[in-house]
C-alpha cells in the first residue's frame, strides 16, 4: 500500500471504525509518507509535534479549501467555521485568540469546578433513576453528551432553558469539520450554522445591553473595547466555535474513557484504590484513543520540510494525531493502555499557536466525572454492543449502553 491507498482506506467505514492497523501500516513506511505530489501523511510524534509549531505551516484558510474542494464555500457551516480562530492564520488568528484567551482564562475555568461537580452528580442521579429497574442506560445520551454541553453553556451564559436546543445543532455542525461528508450531513450542518449564529447574535445583543457575569458578556465587551477588536462576524464564529469545539470532543473523551474501563478491569480497580489517578487515566485515554484524530496544515512558504521531505509552498499535510500518539519511537508498547505512563504529553490537543484553548476544561470534566462515576456505580458494565460514530476526525461513540448493577 502507498500513502494514497492508506488515506483511501482511512475513509472507508472499516478504516473509520478502527484506523489503528492502517496507522501502523503507514508508520512502517516511515514517519512521513507522500501521497501524490502535494500531500503528506504524517504519523511520527516528533514530526507532528514540530510541524504544529513551525510558523511556516498554517491551517488551510477558506481560499485554499475552495481550491482543494470546489463548492466548499457554498456551505454556510464551513464558511462560519472558517471565520473562527481555528481556521485562521496570523495575524487574524493571534488577534482573535488573544482577545478570547483574555476572558477564557485559567481562573475562569478553575472557578467552574463546583459547577462541574454539581453537574456530574445531577447527571449521575438521572442515570441512577433511568437504570434503577435494571434496564440499560445509554451512557452517551445520559451523561457524555450532557456534561460538556451543560458546562460550556454555563460558561458562555446560555440560559438553562435554551440548552436542550443546542445538542443536535452542535452535533450536526461538527460534520463540517470532517474530511468527507454526505450532502445530507452538510445540509444539516448548514442549518445548524444558521441556527447557532442566529442564537448567539441575539444573546450577544442581550448581553451588550445588560451584561452578566459570563463569557458572552465578557467577550462582547472586549470585542468592542479593545484596539484589536473582533468584527461582528468573527465574534459569532468564535462563540459558535467555543460551543462546538468543547462539546463533541469532550463527549468523546468521556465515552472513549468508559470503554477503556470496560476493557481493563484492573484499571478500574486501580482507580478505586487510588493507585491510578484520574489525571493519569485521562491522559492515557487522550493518547490511546484520541477524540480528535487528525488535523491539517499547509506550507505557507517555500523552503520548509517535514521529516526531511521538502514541502514547497502549498503542500498539504495530514497530521495524524491518533497515529503520532502511538508512535513506537515515542511510547514503549504504544498499543498498550497504561495510565501510569510518565511524561506522556499526547498530541490530542494539538500544539503550537492553535493549541486547544479548552484543554484545561476538558481535563477538569474527565477528572471529575471518572471517580464520581465509579463511586456511584462500582458495578457499571456494558449492556450490549457500543456503536461508533462513522467519522474519521472526531472519534467516539454514538451509543454506549451500560447497566448500573451493583458490583
Ligand atoms: C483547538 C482538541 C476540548 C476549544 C483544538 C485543537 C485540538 C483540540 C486538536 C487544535 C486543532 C488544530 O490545531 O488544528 C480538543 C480535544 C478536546 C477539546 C481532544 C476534549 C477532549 C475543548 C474544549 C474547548 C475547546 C472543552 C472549549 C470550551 C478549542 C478552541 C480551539 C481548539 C477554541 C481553537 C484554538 C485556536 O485555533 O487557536 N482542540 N479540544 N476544546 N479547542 Fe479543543
Amino acid at each position: 500500500m502507498d500513502g494514497t491507498a492508506i488515506i483511501e482506506q482511512l475513509m472507508t467505514p472499516e478504516g473509520r471504525e478502527d484506523p489503528y492497523p492502517l496507522y501502523r501500516e503507514a508508520r512502517a513506511m516511515g514517519p512521513v509518507v507522500p501521497c501524490g505530489e502535494s500531500l503528506l501523511l504524517v504519523t511520527g510524534y516528533r514530526e507532528v509535534h514540530r510541524t504544529l509549531r513551525l510558523t511556516g505551516f498554517g491551517v488551510p484558510e477558506a481560499e485554499q479549501r475552495e481550491q482543494w474542494d470546489e463548492g466548499w464555500s457554498r456551505h454556510r457551516s464551513r464558511v462560519l467555521l472558517s471565520r473562527s480562530m481555528l481556521e485562521r492564520n496570523a495575524p487574524d488568528h493571534g488577534r482573535a485568540r488573544s482577545l478570547i484567551a483574555s476572558v477564557f482564562t485559567a481562573r475562569r475555568v478553575a472557578g467552574l469546578e463546583p459547577a462541574v461537580t454539581a453537574a456530574v452528580h445531577r447527571l449521575l442521579d438521572g442515570m441512577a433513576e433511568a437504570g434503577a429497574d435494571g434496564s440499560p442506560v445509554d451512557f452517551m445520551d445520559a451523561f457524555a453528551f450532557r456534561l460538556p454541553v451543560g458546562v460550556i453553556c454555563e460558561l458562555l451564559g446560555v440560559p438553562e432553558a435554551d440548552r436542550h436546543r443546542f445538542r443536535p445543532y452542535a452535533a450536526d455542525l461538527t460534520a463540517a469539520l470532517e474530511l468527507i461528508t454526505t450532502d445530507a450531513e452538510l445540509a444539516a450542518a448548514d442549518e445548524a450554522a444558521d441556527e447557532l449564529s442566529g442564537y448567539f447574535a441575539e444573546l450577544a445583543a442581550r448581553r451588550r445591553a445588560h451584561p452578566e457575569d459570563d463569557l458572552v458578556s465578557a467577550l462582547v465587551q472586549v470585542a468592542a473595547d479593545d484596539r484589536d477588536r473582533l468584527s461582528g462576524q468573527e465574534l459569532l464564529a468564535n462563540l459558535v466555535l467555543l460551543l462546538v469545539a468543547g462539546f463533541e470532543t469532550t463527549t468523546n473523551l468521556l465515552g472513549n474513557g468508559l470503554a477503556r474501563l470496560f476493557d481493563h478491569p484492573e484499571v478500574r480497580t486501580g482507580l478505586r484504590a487510588g493507585t491510578i489517578t484520574a489525571a493519569g487515566f485521562t491522559e492515557e485515554v487522550l493518547r490511546h484513543d484520541s477524540p480528535v484524530q487528525l488535523t491539517s496544515r499547509t506550507a505557507l512558504t517555500d523552503g520548509l520540510e517535514i521529516g526531511s521531505i521538502p514541502t514547497p509552498y502549498g503542500t498539504g499535510a495530514f497530521l495524524l494525531l491518533g497515529a503520532a500518539n502511538r508512535d513506537p519511537d515515542r511510547y514503549p508498547e504504544p498499543d498498550r493502555f497504561d495510565p501510569t505512563r510518565v511524561d506522556s504529553q499526547p498530541l490530542s490537543f494539538g500544539g503550537g499557536p492553535h493549541y486547544c484553548l479548552g484543554a484545561q476544561l476538558a481535563r477538569l470534566e474527565s477528572q471529575t466525572a471518572v471517580p464520581a462515576l465509579l463511586d456511584r456505580f462500582p458495578g457499571i458494565a456494558p449492556a450490549g454492543r457500543p456503536v461508533r460514530h462513522d467519522r474519521l476526525v472526531l472519534r467516539g461513540y454514538r451509543t454506549l449502553p451500560v447497566t448500573l448493577r451493583p458490583a
